[in-house]
This record gives C-alpha cells, structure tokens and sequence, in this order.
C-alpha cells in the first residue's frame, strides 16, 4: 500500500474537478469515514476514481469506459452534468443465513455524464461507500434514438497500489473448478491454467482471474474484488497487469452472438465491488453483497427450509454405482476425467433409495438427494451431442417415483430432485415448468441443478449473458412452483439470494467431488481455509462435507486431504443453508463422531468469525436460529496450530453442555486422519480454552442451551 497520504492526492484532484467539474461534489465517505472514494474527469473528459482507506489510497487513479457495437467507444470526451449524494440506512431480515439481521449503512454519489459533442450519450456512474468496502456501477439512462446498447468491452480499471499477495482462480469463462493459487499480482499466470485434465469445460483466454479475488498487502489490509446483482450482463473476469499491477475488467463474451452484453435501455451494470478488511475476518462478516442487490420480491419462502441432506451421490463418485441405468456407460463416462471402471449397478433404485430414506429418517435428517432417476445418463460426459438427451420427467424403470415420494413422506423426509442438464440449457428450458410442476406434485421443494460439459449451443460459454439470463429464468420460473435451486456448474454468486431466497446454494468451486477422483490428488489442506475467503464472499456453497471414510479405500490413488476433525467442522467453516452428510450410510454406522453432524445447525441468527489468515486457518462460531445453540468450526491447511477460543460470543449466564471434538495428538491428515477425541463439558461466556489443530486438521464444538 502506497505511504503516501489520501490528502495529497486530493489536493491534486481537487485542482482537476474545479476545471472540469462545475464545483459538484465529487467524493463521497463510508459513515464511519474510513473508506472514500473520489470521482474526477481527466482533461479530455475520461472518467476517474480512486479509493483510499483510512487516508492510505488502495486504489490509484483508474479509468472507466466502454466499447459498444455500432457506435463509437464511450471513453473520454465526457462532462459533468450533476452530482447526487445520499444516505441509506436501513435494516433487512435474511428468511435464512449466516444472520438473521443485516445492516445496510452507506453514503452514495450519483455523478450523471454527458458527452460534449453529438450524439451526446450519457452515463451515470453511482458509488456506494459503506465501512466494509466500496461499490459502484454504471446506469445507461434512455437515450433520443437508440433502445438498446450492445457492449463489445467494458473498461473499469483497478489500479492496485503495491504487488499484493493474491489468492487466485483464472478468469475461466466456463468454470470456477481451479485450485486456488497464492502468489504476488506480478506472478499471476492464467494462461498456465489452462486445459486441466479433469474438468469438461474450461477457457481461460486471457491472463485474468476470476472474482471473487482476495488480496492481502505487506501491510496486512485485505481487498477482495467482486461483484454483485449480476443481471442481465455477462459475468466479470480482471485481466492482470504483471507489472503495472492494474486489474481491467474483461466480460465474458458470446462468440455466437459476437458481444458481450446486448441490452434494453435504461440498463445498469452490476455493481463491482471492493470489500475492505483490516482483519481477514471481517471479509467473511461482510454483506456488502447482499446489501448491494434488490430486496426480495418473494412475498413467502417458508416452504424451504434449511436443512442437512444425504443422499444417492458420494457412490457414483467413489465409482461403486452408475448414474445410467444400464451401467454401461458406467465410468467410461468419466473417461475425461481419468476413472477407471469400476462400477456395476445403477444407483437410483427404488430398494437403495428406500435405504438412504431411512437413513435420513432415523437419524434427522431433512432431505434425501437421489442422482441418476432420470433417462438420459447413457449420453453424458464425452457425449458432443446432448440437446434433448436428458428428460426431466422420465425415471428409468427401476426408480418408482410415487413409491418413493410417499415412502418418503410417511418417514418425514422430502425427496430432493436433481437435474443435470449437461450443459444444454435450451433442452432444460423447454421442460422447465413440466418438471417443477413434478416436484410440486410430489411436494419436492429443491432441485440440485448442473452444467457439466460445454455449453450447447456452441460459443456460448457459462458465465456469459445468455447462460446468466438462463439461470435467472430457472429461478424465476422455480419460484412459481415453490421450488429452491441448488446449482452446480452455475454462475457465481453476487448476492442475489437476498432478492429471490430460492437461490440457496451454489457450488462454484473445487467440490468434495475432486478428492475421489482428481488425478491431481485432490484438494490440498489450505484449499478450504481459501475458500473462506475468497469464494465463500459470493455466497452460500453445497461442498458437500462429512467424509468418514477418509482414506477412500476403493480409490487407492485418492484420499481425503482433512482430519475428520475438520470434516465435522466444515458444517460450521462452509457456509450453506442445505449440508449434505455425503458419506455412505454404513460409513457413519458406530461412529461417535456422527453425533456432531446430527446436531450441528444450519440456520443462524448471527455468526462470528473468531480468527483466521486467509489460507492458513479460520475460526467461526455461529448461532442457531430458534435453539440458541451455539457451534464452532475451525480448520486449518497443512499445518498444525494452536487456537484459543475466547467463548465470550456465549449469552452471559448461562451455562452451555459442550461436546468438544478435536484432533487426537497423533492425528495428521496424511497417515492418520481418522483420530478424533471427544470430550465434554461446561463452558460458560467467561471461560477460554486452547486447541490444537494438528496438519490439515480442524476442531468443532457443539455448545447446547442447557
Ligand atoms: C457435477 C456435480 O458437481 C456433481 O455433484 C454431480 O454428481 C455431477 N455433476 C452429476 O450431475
Ligand atoms: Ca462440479
């Protein structure tokens, strides 16, 4: 971070403005003044930011603009016509999540632009600068002779001030799926990314990465890039400067249709946003996100709750069951993904999902998720042509779906559908309304979606506009039916769930799913204390943890990289309103450790983010809603360390019942991941208590109301 103080540069700019800017205030602070952003033209009329925290500028002068189809780029050439400053603060309830009540405090500046000469276009550009972070986002107002705009570029710069540490996806058009790498914004290499041998669809065209990105500078501030309400528009990629260490925005386009965003004047970007932290911890607390998009325009979402879910899944991925009926295209339909083939009997049969129902039914579990019920599975992965393959209302012949929704009911448990449209949207969209009307028949609430593969039509890619609108259109039209979405393959978060609570999980990232079968050899230890920081800032994630069975036996090249300590504290670490126990059933049979899953909640009235560095170890405790119970999770990546937990986040009073669970001595995640100690006891708001995390571990404390 540049030592240079705000002041100085404001000195400068103020110089700038009074030329060009008619004496309209152009800066704007959070409420509590530690964030600014000030706004000014450049001589020949280009627009300009900077942000500075706590009177230390964290970005440097950076330009805006646009390039547009049919009419000539909107970058320079522009005056100030107005400027609007205004306050918000207002407080919004979650119907589920992290927190019950969140606060939305921010000042604002609307500046309003002009072009000087014919066809003087305008654009406004609105800030937003709260305590955690700033935003902003560009409004195309409607203008003489033109309804729509067809963006071929976006140009919003980042200029960073020092060569930050950076924890960092490429910029992939198709998939968030990338291990996470650490290294200083001069070494990021995308391009090196490229063609990863175990996932189905991945472009990575430019040195960019994906959003959202955490920084840490040398002097321990942490930035995190990203973006919310993400309507309408094509996803954000940043292309990377090596050395002049400047972020430039780069939409993912559609080579079909030959732009990037095509849209309906007035239009407006989604905002991108800057979330600013002097304690990685706060990035976590954050909900800027949330509180940068529209309020919900459900009136009811009762009919979805927050539940934890086993189901017909981790078989397929361990390779003891097929998705497809037949079972022959087996594992060969994994062939891309470097399996061998091991299986030999299709898992969605009613008798095994009888099995999983009673499971869930013995053990408390809300939700039983059943892959593979469907026709279609014969002509997935590998499969070019996979337009109206898939039928989302079709069971194969062995899956009885009125025996098993009513089996299902009598035991107290919802069936949870799942559609993998395998990247062919338009087949999913023509069945769209038939198949939640199916789930609605059956009393079914949530669907686990996917996109695996390359999306059909061709030269559309995932995180582009018309795969964005398509995801929206699923969500819109699932709501209809009283239906919430758990998708796979999806676009990122960027806190839409506040507008329609149906959008309940996302995965987005590098799954459960890559430790059995990666040819990589998994997810290394401090993946997940990077996810924390980095991808969990976009929203709530299906990861679906709980493996017990660590050294996966049945895949002798592939193990868990977690002590089961921190398997059982990822429900806490990992946020998501639907966990999955995604073990087999008999893996969890005897086992003392399963109680800890059985009581952890999934909805919460607050969260605290005790401790952490951004991918070495994080601490949370949350509290559940209603209960008043408390839990805690703490992970950590490959090495072993100590935590004292200060357990003053308790009601004062009152004495909570703990079951502790904890890494045993000798436990390591290498040859020893399986050794948890349980113990019990009182704990009450006054007492503290160290831990030890041991390599690749992690600890989880239930805390139950006495
Ligand atoms: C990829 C998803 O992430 C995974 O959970 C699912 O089992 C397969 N697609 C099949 O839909
Ligand atoms: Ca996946």
């Amino acid at each position: 971070m540049k030592n240079v103080p705000y002041f100085f540069f404001a000195a400068i700019l103020l110089c700038l403005q009074s030329c060009n800017t008619n004496n309209w205030e152009t800066s704007v602070s959070s409420p509590s003044g530690n964030n600014s952003i000030q706004f000014y033209l450049s001589s020949d009329g280009t627009p300009n930011y900077t942000v500075a925290h706590n009177n230390n500028m964290v970005i440097d002068t950076s330009s805006m603009g646009f390039d547009f189809k049919d009419h000539h780029p909107l970058r320079g050439g522009l005056q100030l016509i107005k400027t609007t400053l205004n306050t918000q603060d207002e407080t919004w309830e979650m119907p589920w999540g992290e927190q019950r009540t969140v606060r939305n405090h921010y000042n604002s500046l609307r500046v309003e632009l002009e072009e000087i000469e014919a066809p003087n276009r305008k654009l406004n550009i609105h800030f937003k600068a709260y305590d955690d972070g700033v935003a902003f986002r560009y409004e195309f107002p409607e203008q003489a002779g033109r309804d729509s705009i067809t963006i071929i570029d976006e140009h919003t710069e980042f200029q960073l001030t020092g060569d930050h540490t950076t924890f960092w996806i490429p910029g992939d058009w198709d998939i968030y799926e990338q291990l996470y790498q650490t290294t200083k914004v001069s070494e990021i290499d995308a391009i090196a990314m490229r063609d990863h041998p175990n996932l189905a669809a991945t472009y990575i065209p430019e040195n960019a990465v994906n959003t959202p990105v955490t920084m840490r500078s040398d002097e321990g501030l942490h930035l995190t890039f990203h973006e919310a309400d993400l309507t309408d528009y094509a996803g954000m990629t940043l292309k990377v400067d090596n050395e002049t260490l400047k972020l430039t925005s780069e939409l993912v386009g559609s080579d079909r249709l030959g732009h990037k965003v095509k849209t309906a004047l007035p239009a407006k970007s989604p905002w991108r946003t800057i979330q600013i932290a002097d304690r990685a911890g706060d990035l976590i607390e954050s909900r800027l996100i949330e509180n940068l998009n529209e309020p919900s325009k459900l009136d009811d979402v009762s009919w979805f709750t927050p539940m934890k879910y086993v189901g017909i899944w981790w078989e397929m991925h361990l390779g003891l069951s097929t998705w497809d009926l037949e079972a022959t295209q087996d594992m060969n339909t994994f062939a891309t993904l470097g399996q061998e083939q091991t299986s030999t009997k299709h898992g969605a049969n009613t008798e095994n999902v009888k099995k999983y129902i009673d499971f869930a039914a013995a053990n408390g579990f809300g939700g039983v998720l059943v892959e593979g019920w469907n026709t279609g599975w014969n002509y997935w992965i590998g499969f070019e042509d996979r337009e109206g393959v898939f039928d989302f209302v079709t069971p194969y012949e062995d899956f009885d779906i009125d025996e098993i929704n009513s089996y299902a009911k009598e035991k107290g448990v919802q069936m949870i559908m799942h559609h993998e449209t395998s990247a062919a949207p338009r087949t999913y969209e023509k069945q769209m309304e038939a198949a939640y009307e199916l789930m609605q028949k059956h009393g079914m609430h949530s669907v686990k979606s996917g996109y695996v593969g390359k999306i059909i039509p061709k030269g559309e890619y995932h995180h582009g506009q018309w795969m964005v609108n398509h995801y929206r259109k699923a969500l819109e039209m699932a709501a209809e039916y009283q239906v919430a979405i758990n998708a796979h393959e999806p676009i990122k978060g960027t806190g839409l769930r506040r507008t329609f609570p149906n959008m309940i999980a996302r995965e987005g990232l590098r799954g459960q799913e890559f430790n059995a079968w990666a040819t990589d050899g998994g997810n290394p230890p401090e993946h997940l204390p990077i996810v924390a920081f980095t991808r969990m800032l976009s929203g709530p994630i299906d990861f679906t943890p709980g493996v017990f069975d660590i050294g996966l036996p049945t895949k002798p090249n592939n193990q868990i990289n977690t002590t089961l300590a921190q398997q059982l504290a990822l429900y806490v670490v990992i946020y998501g309103p639907i966990q999955m126990a995604c073990d087999l059933p008999e893996n969890y049979e005897g086992q003392p450790a399963f109680q800890f899953i059985k009581d952890v909640g999934v909805d919460w009235e607050q969260s605290k983010v005790l401790h952490g560095e951004v991918g070495d170890f994080v601490t949370i405790a949350r509290e559940e809603r209603e209960t008043g119970n408390w839990f805690v999770g703490a992970i950590t990546d490959e090495n072993t360390r100590e935590i004292t937990v200060d357990f003053d986040f308790l009601a004062d009073g009152k004495t909570y019942k703990a079951l502790i669970y904890r890494d045993a001595d000798d436990a390591h995640y290498r040859d020893n991941p399986e050794a948890v100690v349980i113990e019990n006891m009182d704990i009450d708001s006054g007492m503290s208590k160290t831990f030890v995390l041991k390599e690749g571990g992690g600890l989880a404390i239930s805390l139950m109301v006495e």
